[in-house]
């Protein structure tokens, strides 16, 4: 590793030596001189018109004092390109006329990066395939399929429909001839082996086929819905996880929706292929798919960007009354508002689907309109259950909520007492006693083992950071590595901090064990929406409030622990009530305590 940074710095630094990054700006931007070096222009990050944009000739670098873009040439060129920084550094080597030589970093990102386009290709092939396939002579039966079930050709059409033929060898050949090995085809996940025979075969034959695409339009993915009798007893069939796809992190028609999302500032949310086109084809063009599962903390982060306005129309069954009243835990927890629409248990008005095709758009609209907000509704759901199960589920909630989102704590539990029926005497006191459980105090009995959220709140500041490396060390600043709870957060952590933005980007994770080493590659090359400065910024800021917070709470926690111990109170589990029970800053006043408590004790050492 430290050969392969050196190295890297060594064809770095020959690449500075032979291009001043003014002669490279200045290609694209024209630059004015402003005295001493500099040189400005309008920032190309961001939409302006005065100059605030600034490029330095003397430290070879360039600042926007607007949106803060700043950098060396390699990072210029990669933005103003959309490149990685091994590719502007491929580039501005060649052009340079310097040599890369057989950098091992270079091979392995660029192993990963061609494993990722030949993936992509395979997926475009496919598609091509079977959108063929629909409008050929093979494509009658699925087209009839269509027309059934009222679906509008257009719409059809746009989101791209296609048909896999009833042949097990159509898209093996396809690949076949197009140069793919076995591998590869198994890979893709569009193609099978039988385990007895060892015979590739085709994934999705006989099946409506629907491609999933990630932001930029890519098809990551597909479903296939049997048409008629489902010989294989599954009515749709998914692409398994690939290098490039993995269930629960996209949204079917996210790339088809997004721009009405963002316009509209809402976002409905159902759940199957056909109840997403169906929503378009009634005019709804903001709506998209969780297929099948409740939204998940992947889900709402590609939402957040859009929109703050969340709708979820989950079918009637239990099931879809389950998936929504987990979503709307996750929704909550990220500081989101939605509401819920419920559709009938009525087996012909189930999903959105029937209701609109059934019943018209004004069945809907009525729906929608009593549509509850997100808590509200699950408080009815509460209702039907035990006085036990409400109580683990309002103590884990707002136990959650204490770790992640502090300030909502106090409305959460008047709004739950009402609703629910309780006294929020009793619903602090729960709490309470769930936070003394997870305090830790040795010997403690534990009451309600709800387990902290612990890699998931790890893994937020992780992905983050390996997704946006030029922030870690912000993060790092912050004192994240404080707040990290699990072993493998904190060892990752750790690992990240030693490497340089770059060494992120170009995904060297040369220590770290395979597993770690998957996750990371995932977390930096799952796709992502376009670059927008802003919401990052926005990200970075809530995290280190996050971390801010978890801090004091850490602390507070911890000095109450140490009061406990001063007051000859027993447990932190008292000492957290007795706490509680009085009013102002009880940090302060711990601190209060604690320090005449240490003053008694120098006074007494020196008696
Ligand atoms: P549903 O069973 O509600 O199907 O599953 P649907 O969307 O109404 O389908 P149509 O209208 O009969 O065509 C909802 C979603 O769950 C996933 C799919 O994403 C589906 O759209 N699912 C369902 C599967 O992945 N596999 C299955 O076998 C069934
Ligand atoms: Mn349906």
């Amino acid at each position: 590793m430290r050969n392969d940074r050196s190295e890297l710095s060594v064809v770095k630094q020959a690449v500075k030596a032979r291009l001043s990054i003014v002669a490279v700006v200045e290609r694209y931007i024209s630059l004015t001189p402003a005295g001493g070096g500099r040189f400005k222009a309008p920032c190309p990050f961001h939409s302006e018109t005065n100059p605030s944009f600034y490029v330095y000739a003397d430290s070879e670098s360039f600042h926007c004092f607007g949106c803060k873009a700043s950098g060396d040439i390699f990072e210029f060129y990669c933005k103003y390109h959309g490149l990685g920084f091994m590719d502007a550094l491929r580039q501005l080597a060649l052009e340079a006329g310097v040599h890369l030589g057989d950098m091992r970093v270079s091979s392995k990102a660029a192993e990963e990066q061609e494993r990722r386009s030949r993936l992509f290709k395979m997926h475009e092939l496919a598609q091509k395939r079977f959108r063929a396939n629909l409008y050929g002579n093979g494509g009658k039966e699925a087209r009839e399929y269509i027309a059934g079930r009222a679906l509008d050709d257009k719409l059809a059409e746009s989101f791209e429909l296609g048909w896999s033929l009833d042949d097990w060898q159509d898209v093996v050949k396809l690949f076949q001839r197009a140069g793919y090995t076995e591998e590869h085809g198994l890979e893709s996940g569009l193609l099978k082996k039988s385990e007895k025979a060892g015979r590739i075969y085709d994934a999705f034959r006989s099946r409506l086929m629907f491609p999933i695409k990630d932001l930029h339009g890519r098809v990551i993915a597909f479903g296939g819905r049997v048409i008629g009798q489902d010989k294989e007893g599954y009515k749709y069939i998914n692409s398994p996880d690939t290098p490039i796809y993995k269930k629960g992190d996209h949204l079917y028609g996210l790339a088809q929706a997004r721009r009405a999302i963002s316009a509209r500032k809402s976002v409905l949310i159902t759940e199957g292929y056909m109840d997403v086109l169906t929503l378009h084809q009634f005019g709804y063009n903001n709506a998209c798919g969780a297929l099948g599962v409740a939204l998940t903390p992947e889900h709402v982060a590609r939402l957040r960007g859009l929109t703050s306005d969340l709708e979820l129309i989950f079918d009637g069954d239990s099931a879809g009354r389950e998936a929504a009243f987990r979503s709307v835990e996750r929704i909550l927890l990220h500081g989101l508002k939605c509401r819920v629409v419920t559709l009938p248990e009525d087996p012909q008005a189930k999903d959105i689907d029937l209701l609109l095709k059934g019943h018209g758009v004004k069945a809907f609209e009525d729906l929608r309109a009593k549509a509850p907000d997100g808590l509200t509704y699950c408080m009815r759901v509460l209702n039907n259950r035990s006085p036990g199960a409400i109580m683990d589920w309002v103590r884990d909630f707002l136990h959650k909520f204490k770790l992640e989102r502090p300030e909502f704590v106090s409305k959460y539990i008047s709004d739950l007492a009402l609703g629910l029926g309780l006294e929020e005497r009793v619903i602090r006191r729960e709490v309470e006693r769930a936070e003394s459980v997870s305090g830790d105090a040795p010997g403690q009995r534990q009451i309600a083992p709800a387990p902290p959220p612990r890699w998931e709140r790890d893994r937020r500041f992780i992905v983050f950071a390996l997704r946006y490396p030029r922030y870690i060390h912000t993060l790092e600043q912050k004192g994240l590595e404080f707040i990290l709870e699990t072993p493998r957060g904190a060892s990752l952590w750790l690992k990240l901090c030693g490497m340089s933005p770059h060494e992120v980007e170009e995904d060297i994770f040369e220590d770290f064990s395979a597993e770690d080493r998957q996750f990371c590659l995932y977390c930096r090359h799952v796709d992502l929406p376009p670059p927008d400065d802003e919401a990052e910024e926005q990200d970075c800021r809530e995290l280190c409030e996050s971390i801010e917070r978890l801090i004091q709470y850490k602390n507070r926690h911890s000095n109450i622990q140490t009061v406990a111990a001063l007051r000859g109170l027993r447990t932190g589990e008292e000492a957290a009530q007795k706490a509680r029970s009085e009013d102002g800053d009880v940090v302060n006043e711990l601190f209060e305590v604690y320090n005449r408590a240490a003053q008694q004790r120098m006074r007494k050492e020196h008696e």
